[in-house]
């Protein structure tokens, strides 16, 4: 009996997948095809029920193991509950690639309603995002690239026609470099200052949500009247827990710091440091 993550590596996929997948209790994921990947290999599996897809997601560390590769990956097909995928990667990363050029190429602002490039996936595929009415919180250890990836964020956002930048960098260094685009930068943990800039945004708040009641409108486009606002906080679990406790009392009263609509903010936020909260 084969039973080596070697050999299992060795056979073509279609022919080592029922044993492996019977191996595992997996009766019901039946191979559909197969494709090569830039991380290693990918399987369309049909489910038969009573083999859902998540029993091939507990079975994921398993998998990896028969294989002999570091790490599979499942994913959920939206549409069909009897579809699932199963990527084999037989190394992490597809490692450094050039990330291509989004400006415009004689400096014109952009669009601020296109989708904002925001690198590559596991495939090389460009990945994009419409960010406009959304908040975004960036999460991860120290160290991940939380801050890096705010950056290409502003980027794009700093290319943009009527788009109006606010800051708060407790760092002074996170943001500063982009402090000429910014029309206000708080720069280090001041609670007043931080709680003044949050108040000022809420003035701005009323004045758009008086201006939508009047027209009975409930949303407004980027224009140069009602440029779009983006407050960007980096490391939002510094800011929350600075200053005295009066301070931080004002400052959760302050509507802006509890829901910030119709602005858009961004924080980027290290797990160890949100968790001071
Ligand atoms: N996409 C990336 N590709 C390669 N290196 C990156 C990438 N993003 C960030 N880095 C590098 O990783 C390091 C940490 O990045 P960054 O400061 O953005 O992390 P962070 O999550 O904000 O860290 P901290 O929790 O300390 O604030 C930096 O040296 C940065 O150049
Ligand atoms: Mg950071």
């Amino acid at each position: 009996m084969l039973t080596s993550a070697w050999m299992w590596r060795r056979l073509p996929l279609r022919l080592s997948w029922p044993r492996v997948a019977k191996k595992l209790g997996l009766h019901g994921a039946r191979y559909r095809r197969y494709q090569r990947t830039p991380l290693g290999a990918e399987i369309e599996l049909r489910l038969v029920a009573p083999t859902t897809a998540k029993h091939v997601e507990q079975q994921a560390q398993a998998l990896a193991v028969a294989y002999g590769v570091p790490r599979v990956r499942i994913s959920l097909d939206s549409g069909r509950a009897d579809r699932a995928t199963v990527a084999i990667d037989e190394r992490l990363s597809i490692g450094p690639l050039p990330f291509p050029d989004f400006h415009h190429p004689v400096g014109l602002p952009l669009d601020p309603l296109r989708p904002f490039e925001l690198g590559i996936d596991d495939h090389g595929h460009p990945v994009n995002l419409n960010v406009y009415g959304q908040h975004l919180l960036v999460g991860g250890i120290p160290g991940s690239g939380k801050s890096n990836a705010l950056r290409v964020f502003l980027g794009h956002l700093a290319a943009s026609r009527n788009v109006v930048l606010f800051g708060i960098d407790p760092k002074r260094v996170e943001l500063t470099l982009w402090a000429d685009r910014f029309t206000r930068l708080v720069v280090g943990n001041d609670a007043a200052e931080t709680t003044q800039l949050l108040e000022e945004l809420h003035l701005e708040i009323d004045r758009r949500t008086a201006h939508l009641s009047q027209r009975a409108q409930a949303s407004l486009r980027p224009s140069a009247e009602f440029p779009w606002i983006v407050l960007v906080v980096d490391e939002w679990a510094e800011v929350a827990a600075g200053g005295t406790n009066k301070e931080r009392a004002r400052r959760r009263t302050t509507p802006a710091f509890r829901q910030p609509w119709p602005c858009s903010w961004l924080h980027c936020d290290s797990l160890h440091s949100a968790s001071h909260q």
